[in-house]
C-alpha cells in the first residue's frame, strides 16, 4: 500500500519541482539558499537511471529559468551505481556537463558504508574533469573518515559533513552521540581550517554553537562557511543564523519517491513522528 504523500508533506517539499519550487522561492526571500534534491534511491534499471539523469539536467534548467538561488544534491545510486560504475560515471559526467554549461554546482549525497569507496572514487574522477562543480558529503560517524576527511581537506574538496543517517554496525560506525560529535567537532575543524568553504549540515545546537565559536576563535570569516539544515526543521534557527549574518542552506526534497528519506527521518528523532501527527491536525 502507497502512503499518501500528505504525510511527508512536512520534510517533502512537493512530489513535483512546480509545487518545490515555490518554497525555495520563499526560502530566497528569507536570504536562505537551498539544494534541490530529487527525491530517490536504488534505481536497478538502466533506461530510469538515464532518464533520471534527464530530469537533473532539466531540473538545473528549472533553477535557472525561475532564477533561484539553489544547488542540487545526487545520490549515484540513482544514475546506476547499483547497475555499474561505468555507467553512473557516465551518467553522472553528463549532467556534470550540464552544470558547467550552466554554471551550476552538484553535490553527490553520500549513501549507506557499502557505497563510500565508489562514490569517493567517481567524485574524484568528476572533480578532476568539472572542479569547482561537484562537492562531495562526508559522514562523521564512519570510522573510516578520519583518513578521508584528513585526503579530502589535502584535495581542497567542497565538503559538506554530516552526522550520517543510515543504519550501520559498530564495526562501521560509531554508534553514540557524544563520540559522534566529537568527531564531528574535530572534521569541521580540520575542513573549515584547509579548505576554501565547508558546508556543516546539522540541526544539533551544541554543533552549530560550537563551530560559530571555533570561527570566531580561530580568525574563519563567516564567508568562509555555511549552515545547511533540512526542509521542515528548525526554519527559525535557519532565519536566526542569517540575522547573525551566517550563510545558510536548506535541503530542499521533492518528488514522488519520498519513501526511504521520510523513514530516514523518523528514524532520527522520535520528535518527528510528532510533527508528522501535528501536521495531519492543520489544515
Ligand atoms: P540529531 O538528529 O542528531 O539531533 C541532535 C540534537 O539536535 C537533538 O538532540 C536536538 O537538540 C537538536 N535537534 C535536532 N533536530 C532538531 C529539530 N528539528 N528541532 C530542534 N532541535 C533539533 N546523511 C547522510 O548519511 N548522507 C547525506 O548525504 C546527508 N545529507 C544531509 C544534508 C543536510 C543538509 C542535512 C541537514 C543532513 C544530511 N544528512 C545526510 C543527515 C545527517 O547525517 C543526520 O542524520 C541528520 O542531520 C540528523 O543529525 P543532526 O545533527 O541534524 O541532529
Amino acid at each position: 500500500m502507497r502512503l499518501p504523500f500528505f504525510f511527508a508533506r512536512r520534510f517533502v517539499a512537493g512530489e513535483s519541482f512546480s509545487q518545490a519550487a515555490p518554497e525555495v522561492t520563499a526560502l530566497n526571500n528569507k536570504g536562505i539558499a537551498a539544494t534541490l534534491d530529487l527525491l530517490g534511491e536504488n534505481v536497478k534499471d538502466k533506461a530510469i537511471a538515464e532518464e533520471t539523469t534527464r530530469e537533473y539536467c532539466d531540473l538545473l534548467e528549472g533553477i535557472r529559468d525561475r532564477k533561484l538561488n539553489a544547488t542540487i544534491s545526487i545520490k549515484l545510486t540513482m544514475m546506476g551505481l547499483d547497475i555499474d560504475d561505468h555507467f553512473c560515471r557516465k551518467n553522472l559526467f553528463v549532467l556534470l556537463d550540464k552544470a558547467k554549461e550552466l554554471d551550476q554546482f552538484v553535490r553527490i549525497d553520500m549513501e549507506g558504508s557499502d557505497y563510500v569507496q565508489r562514490t569517493l572514487d567517481i567524485y574524484r574522477d568528476a572533480r578532476s574533469k568539472y572542479g569547482r562543480h561537484v562537492g562531495i558529503v562526508i559522514q562523521a560517524y564512519l570510522h573510516r573518515t578520519r583518513d578521508d576527511i584528513a585526503q579530502l581537506a589535502d584535495e581542497n574538496a567542497d565538503v559538506r559533513i554530516c552526522k550520517g543517517a543510515y543504519k550501520e554496525p559498530p564495526s562501521i560506525a560509531l554508534q553514540n552521540m557524544p563520540d559522534i560529535r566529537a568527531v564531528f567537532k574535530e572534521y569541521t575543524a580540520e575542513l573549515l581550517k584547509k579548505t576554501d568553504y565547508t558546508r556543516i549540515a546539522t540541526h544539533d545546537d551544541l554543533l552549530i554553537d560550537w563551530t560559530k565559536s571555533y570561527a570566531r576563535e580561530n580568525d574563519i570569516p563567516k564567508d568562509r562557511f555555511e549552515f545547511q539544515m533540512l526542509y521542515g526543521l528548525r526554519l527559525n534557527t535557519c532565519e536566526a543564523l542569517v540575522e547573525e549574518g551566517y550563510n545558510v542552506r536548506v535541503y530542499v526534497p521533492y518528488g514522488t519517491m519520498w519513501v526511504p528519506y521520510f523513514t530516514r527521518r523518523l528514524r532520527e528523532r522520535k520528535e518527528n513522528i510528532w510533527f508528522i501527527l501535528s501536521t495531519m491536525f492543520k489544515k
